[in-house]
C-alpha cells in the first residue's frame, strides 16, 4: 500500500468514527425525547375539565355499576383493589395510577378524573367512545371508593 492509500483509509476510517458518533448522540436525544414525552411530563386537566361535578346521584346501586364497568375495563391494568398493580400493569413502562392513594386522589377533582378517564393516554387508552358520559362518571364514583372505603354512598 502506497502513503497516499494509507492517508485515504485514514480519512474513511475517521469519517466513520464521526458518523458513529453522530447517530449515537441522535439515539439518545430521540430516546430522551421518547421517555419525556411518555412519562415524565404531569398529565393536567385544562380548568373547564375540573370544574366539571358528577351529574349522577351518589347511588350504591350506580357505584355497583361502576364496579362492574371497571373490573371489566379497568381492573387488568389498575388492579382490583385500584392499587395500580393489575394483571398487565408489568407490561407498561407508565404504571397504572394507583386509585387506593389518597393523598393523589384528593388532589384531583371529579371532573378531572373523568376528564382522564375520557382523554387516555398511552398506554391508557380513551374511553371516549367505548363508555357512555354516565359510565365515566359511574366509574369516577367507584374510584372514588378505592381511597374513600367507608365514605358514604350518599355524601356528595
Ligand atoms: C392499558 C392499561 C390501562 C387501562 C386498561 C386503564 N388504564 Fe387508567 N391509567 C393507565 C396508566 C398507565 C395511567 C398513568 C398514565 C400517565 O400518568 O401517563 C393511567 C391513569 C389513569 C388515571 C389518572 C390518574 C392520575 O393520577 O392522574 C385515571 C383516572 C384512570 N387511569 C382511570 C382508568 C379507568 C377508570 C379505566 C377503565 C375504564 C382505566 N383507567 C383503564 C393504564 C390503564
Amino acid at each position: 500500500m502506497n502513503p497516499a492509500d494509507s492517508n485515504a483509509a485514514r480519512a474513511r476510517q475517521k469519517r466513520a468514527r464521526i458518523l458513529l458518533a453522530v447517530i449515537g448522540v441522535l439515539l439518545i436525544a430521540a430516546l430522551t425525547a421518547f421517555i419525556f414525552a411518555n412519562n415524565v411530563s404531569d398529565w393536567n386537566a385544562p380548568p373547564e375539565a375540573k370544574v366539571l361535578t358528577n351529574p349522577l346521584p351518589r347511588d350504591p346501586a350506580l357505584i355497583a355499576a361502576g364496579k362492574a364497568l371497571y373490573q371489566e375495563r379497568c381492573a387488568n391494568c389498575h388492579g382490583d383493589s385500584g392499587n395500580g398493580k393489575g394483571n398487565d400493569s408489568w407490561k407498561y413502562w407508565a404504571k397504572p395510577a394507583d386509585f387506593s392513594d389518597a393523598s393523589a386522589m384528593n388532589k384531583m377533582t371529579d371532573g378531572e378524573l373523568f376528564w382522564k378517564i375520557t382523554a387516555g393516554r398511552k398506554p391508557m387508552p380513551s374511553f371516549e367512545t367505548k363508555l357512555s358520559e354516565d359510565e365515566r362518571w359511574m366509574l369516577v364514583d367507584y374510584i372514588r371508593t378505592f381511597s374513600q372505603p367507608s365514605a358514604p354512598a350518599d355524601s356528595k
